[in-house]
């Protein structure tokens, strides 16, 4: 095996021309872009949003842009590897951050890719997925899985701001991306399915036969839940407390591409996960730490993001106690089979 490989410059002028108006071109002086050694290459850089700095001008969005001439009232996080005005976060993960103000509503759609919300602040925001009314309380986390009808609406009295997760990005290089427009939809009266038939882990409906479930059960996993969870676990369990969001009729993950999971750091604890195929995003829920990713350090706190290539070499401290969620690609990585973890 060749270290070097020759260059489209040791080729004769003549040939080259010849190889473009035949429109082909050699693959070996190109082959060690998309076949590195060893590990890829990502373009991605890490990427950190501080929620302080990136709040006041998602409030004047607000004022300058309104909902209607907006459709989504958001401000994408783009990867510094790829630069400003990018759509996504890493290769695959798509980031933004979206205001709702009190009254105002997001018309219903549906499209091809998946997302997901976490809801960074407000009371009284809900969004309705196929009908289903769910609430979007603060650290709360809800689907709008592909091809399902949503729309949001907002009954407080302050501004709403969540996170946008989506697979867009895959979309895109799928030439697959695109939005049906409809009417908002009618709700049904009666709570979500995480307080109606999803109230307690380890339970289900009750199975009969010929009776199928939905694809998507619940669709919004409360986080007073989640912290509940993680707290039992961080009091009981060794390590770092990580719980994975699973569809609960499947145990699968919540969304076909897009993973998510609940990790909670005492104050001081120090995690310094193996090398990930995944790239990932951090969303901090509460508290702050320092996080070194790649030899950059992230100083983080309350309600910020912070993004890591794939294999990145990754250590987080937490400097008070803290609550984050990580978004990956594990899920799709996994069904492609070739998500791998490497010892640090
Ligand atoms: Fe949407």
């Amino acid at each position: 095996m060749s270290e070097r490989l020759g260059t489209l410059e040791e080729l004769p002028q003549d040939y080259r021309d010849q190889m473009v108006a035949a429109g082909v071109a050699p693959l070996w002086p190109m082959m060690r872009n998309v076949l590195p050694h060893g590990a890829p290459r990502p373009m991605t850089r890490v990427g950190h949003w501080s929620f302080p700095a990136v709040r006041p001008l998602l409030l004047r969005a607000g004022e300058l842009t309104p909902v209607e001439k907006a459709e989504r009232r958001v401000l994408v996080l783009s990867d510094p590897g790829r630069g400003s005005g990018a759509m996504q976060a890493t290769a695959t993960i798509y980031l933004g951050l979206q205001l709702l103000l009190p009254g105002e509503s997001a018309p219903a759609h549906r499209h091809t890719p998946s997302a997901v919300r976490i809801v960074v602040e407000g009371q009284g925001g809900y969004t309705v997925v196929d009908g289903e009314r769910l609430p979007m309380e603060p650290g709360d986390l809800v689907l709008t899985p592909g091809g399902e009808w949503h729309d949001h609406g907002h009954d407080g009295d302050k501004p709403v701001i969540w996170l946008d997760a989506l697979d867009l990005p895959l979309f895109v290089q799928l030439e697959g991306s695109y939005a049906i427009e409809g009417d908002l939809q009618a709700q049904r009266n009666r709570p979500d399915a995480s307080q109606v038939e999803y109230s307690a882990a380890g339970l289900a409906p009750s199975r009969r036969p010929g009776r199928g479930t939905r694809r998507y059960p619940m669709m919004r996993y409360p986080w007073a839940a989640t912290e509940a969870a993680l707290r039992q676990m961080a009091a009981f369990g060794e390590g770092i407390a990580e719980l994975d969001y699973i569809n609960p009729e499947t145990g699968e993950d919540v969304l076909p591409a897009l993973g998510f999971t609940a990790m909670m750091l005492k104050a001081d604890q120090v995690e310094a996960p193996p090398l990930r195929s995944c790239s990932s995003a951090f969303h901090v829920i509460a508290g702050s730490g320092r996080s070194e990713i790649d030899g950059q350090v992230i100083d983080w706190g309350p309600k910020d993001t912070f993004t890591a290539p794939v294999f990145a070499r990754i250590r987080h401290e937490a400097e008070s106690e803290a609550l984050l969620v990580r978004i990956h690609d594990r899920p799709l990585q996994e069904k492609l089979g070739y998500y791998e973890e490497r010892a640090r």
